[in-house]
């Protein structure tokens, strides 16, 4: 550290990504990268034509990728924000409404803390219950004898499905949430819903919720997890707060080809609907043969498992699987620390890890 380091960021932890090895080739299974290309359609859109235009700035206003995005996601484009990833809509809407501060769970995405310390925003961490599901009750506040309930007092983010666990929780309680703390922002974070069983979206919600906030990605479900594109939908109001944030900030926060990328990405539903559809059925296929061999595995909901074993420890695991040229996901929290989080690769990645696993175990 400098002397010159602003002393309010002198103890900041910075999120720690996940391994991108470049010392072999692993099968990759750390970071949950989607193992099919980008559709055909983004693949064409980079080319030489493209590269020539990199001289001119990209589009402040977004405008071509929120026109699609509205008809994709079924709203007005006044409700859609579009971040560098949707890490960086997190936090503008971390910065735009954390003025009371955060809650969310203690078992869930490590970036939602690493931004609460950036930005000086308190926290309010809530256990999952012992099942690691979240426990929706914790989000209410007190009950009043109309049955309506008081709120906890601050703004909320929830990723659903969670991540490292995996597990969904279903609308009616996010309505739920919602309802309770009127008077807060309530994020749900939804880089996973394409690969739900059902996938329905909390974006439906919005017309309901003016406090709901929904964020999504490109990096998962569309394959594009290099281009940094992300999007969040909420009402006018709080998206108008969060564009004030971002044109004070980098407002050509996303370049021009990952926008054009991104149009063309929402363009191809084929393509997108068969990889959800191959990822699901990898994912089973997996989680069956893992049970098989003794694991316990969380119920699912993404293009990731989170599974433990009793023969053999979660660190051991991982380590062992790494000699062997396959990258898992271990976290060292101690309530997870038997588990590792396996990203769904295609059907032969799969096998590999499977045939590896049964090696070592
Ligand atoms: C729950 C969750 N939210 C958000 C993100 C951020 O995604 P990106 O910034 O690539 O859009 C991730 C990335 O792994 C995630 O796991």
């Amino acid at each position: 550290m400098s002397k010159f380091f602003n002393s309010i960021y002198k103890g900041l932890e910075p999120y720690t990504p996940g391994e991108q090895p470049q010392d072999k080739k692993y099968v990759k299974l750390n970071t949950n990268e989607s193992p099919f290309p980008p559709a055909p359609g983004v693949i064409a859109a980079v080319n030489a034509r493209e590269a020539e235009d990199l001289r001119l700035y990209s589009d402040p206003e977004l405008k071509p990728l929120k026109a699609q995005l509205s008809e994709t996601m079924g709203v007005e484009t006044s409700n859609v924000f579009v971040g560098n990833g949707s890490d960086e809509c997190l936090n503008y809407a971390f910065m735009a409404f954390g003025e009371d501060g955060f809650a969310f769970p203690d078992i869930t995405y490590s970036f939602y803390k690493v931004i609460a310390n950036l930005n000086q925003i308190t926290m309010d961490i809530k256990a999952l219950k012992p099942d690691y599901t979240v426990d929706v009750n914790d989000y209410l506040g007190d009950k009043l004898p109309d049955g309506t309930y008081t709120g906890i007092g601050k703004s909320i983010v929830i990723a659903n499905p969670n991540a490292p666990t995996g597990i969904a929780i279903g609308l009616s309680d996010i309505a739920r949430i919602c309802e309770a703390n009127a008077d807060h922002v309530v994020i749900i974070d939804e880089a996973y819903v394409d690969f739900a069983e059902d996938g329905t979206s909390a974006v439906e919600l919005i017309p309901k919720y003016d406090n709901l906030l929904v964020t999504q990605t490109f990096s998962k479900s569309r394959s594009m997890a290099g281009a940094r594109v992300g999007f969040a939908i909420g009402s006018e109001a709080i998206i108008q707060d969060m564009e004030t944030l971002r044109n004070s900030n980098n407002p050509y926060n996303v370049n021009r080809i990952s926008m054009k990328c991104a149009v063309e990405a929402l363009k191809d539903t084929d393509y997108f609907n068969k990889n959800c559809n191959l990822i699901r059925e990898n994912r089973k296929y997996t989680k069956l043969a893992l049970e098989q061999m003794g694991f316990r595995v969380l119920d699912s909901q993404t293009n990731f498992l989170f599974a433990e074993s009793d023969k053999v420890k979660g660190a051991d695991l991982y380590s062992a699987l790494k000699d062997r040229g396959v990258l898992v996901r271990h976290f060292n929290d101690p309530k997870i620390t038997n588990f590792n989080r396996i990203t769904i690769g295609s059907k032969d990645e799969m096998d590999i890890l499977l045939k590896t696993i049964r090696e070592i175990i």
